[in-house]
């Protein structure tokens, strides 16, 4: 995710996972960028110590320049490359890349087989179900991605327009893992270990399930996952666990080369979605993290926070049982068919 899951954060979440993790994907890079740049001038290329298997995103409108860009990124140690057909940022769209691919699948089609040409690793494609609600294409991009050789296909199920609006529809994804020839994985809402799971159970067409913006509400989750996966019991983290999550995060971004400001401003972010979801309510102390205005007096503040209050508030972190991952309130949406 950009912005998010850059190497610090990956960090973070694979050791929070205490190494369970599969395939560690970057930040979606540009092509016109990745020409010009290489891991140690590129920050968004960079990986720490064992980051193993890599699989680095790209994005970009030529097929051509895709190709040579994918074959870059497997001069910077990718593992798998995968191209990004979902991103609905104007930003992106406007210059032909992300999910503006699913407008014109010829395109798609022409930079998957260049791709291809150019790479000797495995190739993956992440998609939305399609433009709009009138132009959903899932089953047609499918099919020409399991005619290109693509490998991995996975299918956020929302269309372009809808950006993260309403919900995803599962139903839409399963219809395409039923059909599909290569492994695909759901992505869409998933906010705890238990919802993976879920889903995994009800679909079980699918290879996998995808989760995004869960890791920015509870950095745990992918342990969490792992935990279910293996039988053992889930770790609800207590205020230890979280508190030594933190000082871990900063001192993982300092180590990275933020400034004090910068790992302040990843902090604030973190803790301004973690703390929506301790019960009881715990807004005032949102409030004053989000005012606190330095690194020092906000760990301060922390410290206290975790070793004095929670326990005497009887405090607990509660992620996936509230809010939606847009951080409102949960709503009447209806899950599974949400396009006729
Ligand atoms: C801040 C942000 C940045 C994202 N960046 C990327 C990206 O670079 N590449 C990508 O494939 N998806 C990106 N996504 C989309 C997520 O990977 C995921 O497909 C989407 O959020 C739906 O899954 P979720 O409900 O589990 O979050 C991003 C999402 C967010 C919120």
């Amino acid at each position: 995710m950009s912005g998010v899951t850059d190497r610090p954060f990956r960090q973070l979440i694979r050791d929070l996972a205490g190494g369970r993790i599969g395939i560690s994907v970057t930040e979606f890079i540009s092509v016109d960028a990745a020409q010009r740049f290489t891991p140690k001038s590129f920050r968004q290329l960079r990986t720490f110590a064992g980051e193993c298997p890599l699989c680095i995103q790209i994005f970009g409108a030529k097929p051509e320049s895709m190709a040579a860009g994918a074959a870059q990124m497997v001069g910077n140690g990718a593992d798998f490359v995968e191209i990004n057909g979902g991103c609905p940022v104007p930003k992106v769209i406007g210059r032909g890349g992300g999910s503006s691919l699913l407008k014109d699948l010829p395109r798609l089609k022409s930079m998957l087989q260049q791709v291809r040409k150019a790479i000797e690793v495995p190739l993956f494609l992440k998609v939305r179900v399609g433009w709009d609600e009138s132009s959903i294409n899932i089953l047609e991009t499918l099919r020409i991605a399991e005619g290109e050789g693509v490998e991995l296909f996975t299918i956020h199920g929302r269309t372009r327009v809808q950006g993260y609006k309403g919900l995803a529809d599962w139903d839409l994804i399963n219809q395409a893992a039923s059909v599909a020839k290569i492994p695909v994985i759901g992505n869409g809402d998933i906010r705890s270990a238990h919802e993976a799971k879920a889903r995994l159970d009800q679909y079980p067409a699918l290879s996998g399930v995808g989760i995004g913006r869960a890791l920015m509400h509870n950095p745990f989750v992918l342990g969490q996952v792992a935990d279910l996966w293996e039988g053992k019991p889930v770790l609800e983290p207590g205020p230890q666990q979280q508190y030594q999550m933190l000082l871990r995060y900063a001192e993982l971004l300092a180590e990275d080369g933020f400034s004090p400001q910068g790992v302040l401003g990843r902090l604030k972010q973190m803790m301004a979605r973690m703390s929506r979801y301790l019960e009881p309510d715990a807004s005032v102390f949102r409030l004053e993290l989000l005012h606190t205005q330095e690194l020092e007096p906000y760990l301060v503040r922390l410290q206290h926070f975790y070793q004095e209050e929670y326990e005497q508030g009887g405090y607990q972190f509660m992620p996936g049982r509230i809010l939606n991952l847009n951080g409102k309130h949960s709503t009447e949406m209806e899950e599974g068919r949400q396009f006729k």
